[in-house]
C-alpha cells in the first residue's frame, strides 16, 4: 500500500515560509510582490483555477490584480494589455489564464509577455533556457513535481523514469529536469506501442496525459512512486480525477500522489515562487 505523497500539505507548508520571507519585503523594498492575471471568458475551470490563485496571494501577502475580459475580446486589445503590464513597474508577474478562445492566437499572446515577467514560464525563450541549462523561468507543474520528490527524499539519480505526455508545459520539460537529475528518462505518448510494457519498467512514474484513469494497475511496476499529474472529470460521477486508476494503483506503488491534492497545490505554489523570484530580480535590478 502506497504512501500518500501530499502536495496540499508541503504546499502549506511552502507558503507559510514564502509569507514570511514576503513579510520583510515592505520594509526591505517599499513595495510588496504584484502578480496580475488575466482570465479572458468564463470558463468554470479557469474561473475556479484564477480563484486558487488569488487566494494563494491572499495567503502569502502577493498583491494580485486579476483583470476579467469578455471572450469576444478582440486578440489586439489583449496584447495591448499585456503591454501596458509589461511596462507597468508596479506589476512583477502576468499571468493569461488558458485555455483562450479559439480566435485568438493562444502563442501569440504568450510570447507578448515579456519574459521575465512570465510567471508561468511559458515564453517561449523561457521554455528553451530549460533545454540550454540557462537562467529563465521553470514552468510551476514540473517543478512542483521535482519538489514532491525532493519532499520524500526520493534519489532519482539512476533510476528510471517513465513520462507519459510531451506536451511543452508538463512533459516535456519534467521529462528534461528529471534528465538533469540523471534519471534515465523515456517520454510516452498516447500513439506510444506497448506502453504496458515500458510504464511497468519504470521507478518513477509521471502520467499527463489527460485522460481520466488511463494508468491501470498492470502499467504500474511493484513499489513505483506514481504522479498523477492529470486534472479530468469523470464522466460518470462528474468528479475531477486523474490520470491513474488511484485505488487499485495505490495498492502497488511505493508513494502516489491524489487528485485533487497532489500536484495541483504545488503548481500554485510554484507560481507564488516563481511571482517572488520575479519580484526580486525586479527591485534588485
Ligand atoms: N490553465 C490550466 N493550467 C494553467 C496554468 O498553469 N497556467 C495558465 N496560464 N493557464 C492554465
Amino acid at each position: 500500500m502506497a504512501i500518500l505523497v501530499s502536495g496540499r500539505d508541503l504546499a502549506k507548508q511552502k507558503k507559510l515560509k514564502m509569507k514570511e520571507e514576503v513579510s520583510t519585503f515592505l520594509s526591505k523594498y517599499k513595495r510588496l510582490p504584484h502578480l496580475a492575471v488575466i482570465l479572458v471568458g468564463e470558463d468554470p475551470g479557469s474561473i475556479s483555477y484564477v480563484t486558487g490563485k488569488e487566494k494563494a496571494c491572499l495567503e502569502i501577502g502577493i498583491l494580485n490584480t486579476t483583470i476579467k475580459k469578455p471572450d469576444n475580446i478582440k486578440e489586439e486589445e489583449l496584447l495591448d494589455l499585456i503591454d501596458i503590464l509589461n511596462h507597468d513597474d508596479t506589476v512583477d508577474g502576468i499571468l493569461v489564464q488558458l485555455p483562450l478562445p479559439k480566435h485568438i492566437h493562444s502563442d501569440k499572446v504568450i510570447q507578448s509577455i515579456k519574459k521575465d515577467k512570465d510567471v508561468d514560464g511559458f515564453h517561449f525563450e523561457n521554455v528553451a533556457s530549460i533545454y540550454l541549462k540557462q537562467p529563465g523561468i521553470v514552468s510551476c507543474t514540473p517543478k512542483g513535481i521535482i519538489e514532491l520528490l525532493d519532499s520524500i527524499n526520493y534519489p532519482i539519480e539512476g533510476k528510471q523514469a517513465c513520462v507519459i505526455g510531451r506536451s511543452n508545459i508538463v512533459g516535456m520539460p519534467v521529462s528534461k529536469l528529471l534528465l538533469d537529475r540523471n534519471a534515465t528518462v523515456t517520454i510516452c505518448h498516447s500513439k506510444t506501442k506497448d506502453l504496458a510494457r515500458i510504464t511497468s519498467q519504470a521507478d518513477i512514474l509521471v502520467a499527463a496525459i489527460g485522460r481520466p484513469k488511463f494508468v491501470t494497475a498492470d502499467m504500474v511496476k511493484d513499489g513505483a512512486v506514481v504522479i498523477d499529474v492529470g486534472v479530468n472529470r469523470d464522466s460518470l460521477t462528474k468528479k475531477l480525477c486523474g490520470d491513474v486508476d488511484f485505488d487499485m494503483v495505490k495498492e502497488k506503488a511505493s508513494y502516489i500522489t491524489k487528485v485533487p491534492g497532489g500536484v495541483g497545490p504545488m503548481t500554485i505554489c510554484c507560481l507564488m515562487e516563481n511571482t517572488i523570484e520575479c519580484f526580486l530580480k525586479h527591485v534588485k535590478e
